[in-house]
């Protein structure tokens, strides 16, 4: 069921809480684009790195049980326009959308969606259904933003903004196989900005314009690609799992031979039930896109593009001793040399960061200062992806309390992100770094400086602990990292 006060709550939230502002805000903002405040600068940043350490650094073993091959890239977001047209996204990268010739509204809107758009000039009826409405018949709208390169303002100087970054990875897929002694199978995964002319951006971060992609672009061959496209989809899928986005919210959708690309052998899309939505909503795709991309690329570059499998070649290298023209020709063909098959898990950066951010809203009943109970609102992330992992609190503001703190929160400082808050109530302290997801709060009390302990307070069970202060550390490490 869609909870549309939820989500305005939640969005409510991300502004007084400075996790997420309209962009530029002071002159009426700009629709479909989002700017991230210091917390939620630090929540994406936890998930952007969460998913390096996870897929790039150290990712599970594949499906063959050695370890898995990854390579980063950072590409430029704005590359040689020929790219785009391999790829085939000048061409084809659009939406169906009508405009609305009615003087005062001229709106555009997506052809696919006017049953679930308000008619601007009446918003309580869908577009098309208010008598004055006078929508145009359905055209292709590209979604590349265009600019210039250069001082000529002409047809010769258009390039785009890249709209996903997966292109950038084909386009250097031959640089990285000879800088890098890589071998298949393997991958090479980017972070970075895309940009996409939505007709229609909403839901808050959901659809945006400018947006961050995390994206894996895995090379194999094609006897094995199914095992490493089953591999990415269950990595992927388990990966939201394991940092708390709850299975019932969450599914694991096969795409059917119809939705799929032509291309595309394979196709799932992990998907999530936004707060927004009566529907589960892509969160990720993860799709077996065979050699499609880099035949493209080959076709329109002119360059070689393809792999020579060395090791193949060594071990049957004697069956042609002798005949050097069979040889020859038998290491420009298959099994020896191929264009590989790509499997490609494709994440949004800011949609698995407003997942998050859906999942962790809570709200429960807890007791005050004064041990009366009270609505509390809590965000539940996961201790790895919360923005601040633990604040430090002398009891008293005054005396050799805040002292103490003082001292324990710069040795933490170091290691995590921690905040010093000694400003009023306790429990008004508390309340504040439940509301912005704190899994742990470190109480300096009397007895801190008689015995050298300290309280740590679960922001969950509210239960508490007591650790001698030179632990803390190391107790947070276990739980946070
Ligand atoms: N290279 C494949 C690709 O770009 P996509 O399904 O168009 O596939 C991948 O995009 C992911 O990027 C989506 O699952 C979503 O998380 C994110 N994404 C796409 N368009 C977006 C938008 N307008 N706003 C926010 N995130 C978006």
């Amino acid at each position: 069921m869609a909870d549309a006060k939820l989500m305005e709550k939640l969005v409510s939230l991300c502004k007084r809480r400075g996790f997420i502002f309209p962009s530029s805000e002071i002159y009426g903002g700009l629709g479909g684009f989002w700017d991230y405040g210091p917390l939620g600068v630090a929540l994406k940043k936890n998930i952007k790195d969460a998913w390096w350490q996870d897929m790039v650094i150290d990712p599970p073993d594949g499906p063959d049980g050695r370890q898995v091959e990854m390579v980063g890239l950072d590409c430029t977001i704005i590359m040689n326009p020929n790219v785009w047209k391999a790829s085939g996204h000048v061409g084809g990268f659009s939406d169906p959308m009508v405009d609305c010739r009615t003087e005062g509204c001229k709106s555009r809107i997506r052809a696919d969606q006017i049953d679930q758009t308000p008619c601007p000039l009446k918003p309580s009826k869908c577009a098309g259904q208010f008598e004055k409405c006078d929508l145009t018949e359905p055209r292709e709208f590209n979604l590349m933003f265009q600019t210039y390169v250069g001082a000529l303002q002409d047809a010769s100087a258009v390039a785009y903004l890249r709209p996903e970054t997966a292109q950038g990875i084909f386009a250097n897929f031959k640089n990285v196989l000879d800088t890098s002694r890589v071998k298949l199978p393997f991958g090479i995964a980017q972070v970075g900005k895309s940009f996409r002319n939505e007709i229609n951006p909403r839901n808050f971060t959901f659809r945006s314009r400018e947006f961050e992609q995390m994206e894996i672009e895995f090379f194999c061959d094609d006897a094995s690609a199914m095992d490493w496209y089953r591999f990415w989809r269950d990595t992927r899928y388990n990966w939201y799992v394991r940092h708390g986005l709850k299975s019932d919210k969450l599914q694991l959708r096969d795409q059917t031979e119809d939705e799929r690309a032509h291309y595309a052998q394979a196709c799932a899309d992990i998907e999530y039930l936004f707060p927004f939505s009566e529907e589960m909503q892509e969160l990720e795709g993860v799709a077996h896109r065979g050699c499609y991309d880099l035949g493209k690329h080959q076709e329109h570059s002119g360059k070689d593009l393809t792999y020579f499998d060395d090791d193949r070649w060594q071990a049957d290298a004697a069956q042609y001793k002798g005949d050097k023209d069979a040889a020859k020709k038998a290491k420009e063909n298959p099994p020896y040399r191929f264009l590989p098959t790509v499997i490609e898990p494709s994440a949004g950066a800011d949609r698995a960061t407003l997942a998050f951010l859906c999942e962790a809203y809570c709200e429960d009943q807890a007791p005050d200062d004064k041990g009366n109970m009270q609505t509390r609102v809590l965000m539940k992330f996961h201790p790895r992806l919360a923005p601040i992992k633990a604040a430090v609190f002398p009891l008293m503001s005054k005396g050799e309390m805040p002292e103490m703190a003082g001292r324990l929160y710069r040795q933490l400082k170091h290691r995590f992100n921690v905040a010093y808050d000694d400003k009023g109530a306790i429990g008004r302290r508390y309340r504040r770094q439940d509301e912005i997801g704190t899994p742990y709060c470190v109480t300096i009390d009397g007895d801190s400086l008689e015995q050298g302990t300290v309280t740590i307070r679960d922001r969950d069970t509210l239960e508490q602990v007591r650790v001698q202060a030179d632990d803390v550390a190391a107790w947070l490490d276990e739980r946070v990292r």
